[in-house]
């Protein structure tokens, strides 16, 4: 679905919630509902249209969570960004939108040996198609993405 129909279904909220709680074409999981896109973006580009869509870049909170993404882009096989990158500063990784750093929210899915910042130019993470499993890669590569709404009050603004 494409991210104009999606942001339709966020203005008309109200009529086009799911049971779950959640927009159309979003995923419940915990108190947060999740897209994940089928068309590939930039990494900042990806977040703008999160933003659209009433959400922003996914950011993992909870080993929970971060079992459910890797699981979901697993299944699916496809990469996708999360908000999380360290192009402020290179080793110091952050979710995007809070500021947050890996440090202070103490849970991480890294594969091994990444992130390696190949060829000085890796600094926005995706879920790997794999396992899930974080890498990091060029910014301006285009990926599909994930993005959040926290919780459900926030889905109603739209509506
Ligand atoms: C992944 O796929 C399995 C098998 O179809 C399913 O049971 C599971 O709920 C899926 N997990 C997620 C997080 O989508
Ligand atoms: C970070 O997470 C680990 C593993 O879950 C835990 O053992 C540790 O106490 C946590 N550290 C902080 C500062 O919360």
């Amino acid at each position: 679905m494409s991210w104009i129909v999606m942001s339709l279904a966020f203005i008309c909220g109200h009529i086009l919630l799911a049971d779950s709680g959640c927009p159309l074409g979003w995923i419940k999981d915990g108190l947060s509902c999740y897209h994940f896109s089928h068309d590939t973006e930039s990494f900042v580009i990806a977040d703008l249209l999160c933003k659209k869509m009433g959400g922003q870049l996914a950011e993992v909170n909870t080993e929970e969570e971060s079992i459910f993404l890797a699981e979901h882009a697993a299944n699916i096989s496809h990469k996708f960004w999360i908000g999380l990158t360290d192009i402020d500063n290179e080793g110091d990784w952050r979710w995007y939108n809070s500021k947050a750093s890996l440090i202070q929210t103490n849970v991480t899915n890294w594969a091994k040996h990444e992130p390696d910042n190949t060829g000085d130019n890796e600094n926005c993470a995706i879920l790997g198609s794999h396992h899930g499993l974080w890498w990091d890669h060029s910014c301006h590569e285009f990926n599909r993405f994930v993005c959040e709404v926290e919780d459900e009050s926030s889905v109603d603004v739209f509506g």
